[in-house]
């Protein structure tokens, strides 16, 4: 296949559209989306905007104007809100999950710390996410996603073979742990749920960190492309394998899905909206701005159960 990947395992250049000009950010993913705003989209140019995303994993627009209710208008194009697993949203707004640092706070923890995707111990994972930057920190603060549709097509075809039919347990124990462990800030979605440690868990909370298990390599419903469903958050162990079976294994695909010549960085800039395709990427946070402000807002579209 044509590739912009050195090699030869993915195709990250622009088609060429109608109504969007394309800009490949890195060889590995990712593209700006030029020329619109998303908020005023017509429909035509709604299906060019979605065929990239799925192209390319994670997309970005500068410059939008969006209030809250203009983002979940534009969310709402890819489908219903899916659930939310950690916020109840802004007054107003249930589904626009605010995502703020403080600049006096001092925390070991930011809210998507550690390479995952989205809330894959759900039955049915949210497939897209948005975020949308409003106050940005004048360095750090950046967002990494790594392509697990590439570093599924780079593993050997005996690999290949010895993942399929395998099932992936996705849980939310560990994260919980480690941001009590570094300290997670009260006032921060997993915060919250941090400070329930010692109290009875609800039972909502005991579902998510029994999980769900889904298959490791996982096919995107609309593009048939195939990607490993695996990350070093939640991940936490395979079917059928003990503990110590699956550990090597999950540390090597979450080493190699995210080794840097399968990613993509993001600089920031207040009014930057991305979109990104959880079925085939992870992303990751960086906790790098002390004495900054970051204040985001997050909206999450539903996805079907894996296969
Ligand atoms: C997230 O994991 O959704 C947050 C990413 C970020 O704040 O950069």
């Amino acid at each position: 296949m044509a590739s912009s990947h050195p090699t030869g395992k993915f195709d990250n250049s622009a088609r060429a559209y109608r109504h969007i000009e394309v800009r490949p950010l890195a060889a590995a993913m990712g593209a700006e989306i030029a020329g619109v705003q998303a908020r005023d989209l017509s429909d035509s140019a709604f299906e060019e905007v979605r065929d990239a995303l799925f192209r390319h994993k994670m997309i970005y627009f500068r410059d939008q104007e969006l209030s809250h209710g203009d983002q979940e208008r534009f969310s709402l194009r890819f489908g219903p809100f899916a659930e939310d697993a950690y916020t109840k949203g802004v007054p107003g707004h249930v589904n626009v999950q605010p995502v703020i640092k403080a600049a006096e706070s001092k925390t070991g923890w930011v809210f998507g710390a550690g390479w995952h995707t989205d809330s894959p111990f759900l039955k049915d994972p949210p497939a897209i996410t948005m975020l949308y930057g409003v106050d940005i920190p004048p360095y750090g603060g950046d967002t990494m996603w790594a392509n697990s549709a590439l570093a599924y097509a780079m593993l050997s075809d005996t690999m290949k073979r010895m993942l399929e039919g395998l099932r992936v347990h996705m849980s939310m124990h560990d994260v919980l742990e480690a941001a009590q462990e570094f300290g997670a800030v009260d006032d921060t979605p997993v915060g919250r749920l941090v400070a329930l440690k010692g109290k009875e868990l609800p039972a909502d909370l005991i579902r998510k960190i029994e999980g769900a298990y889904h298959p490791l390599v996982r096919t995107h419903p609309y593009s048939g492309e195939k990607g490993l469903y695996c990350d070093t958050s939640y991940a936490a162990g395979i079917e059928g394998l003990t503990k110590a079976e699956a550990k090597p294994l999950l540390d090597f695909l979450g080493a190699h899905i995210t080794q840097p010549a399968f990613t993509c960085r993001l600089r920031w800039a207040p009014k930057t909206l991305t979109l990104w395709d959880n079925r085939l990427c992870l992303h990751q946070a960086f906790n790098d701005y002390d004495g900054f402000r970051r204040e985001m807002y997050r909206t999450t579209l539903a996805g079907e159960t894996p296969v």
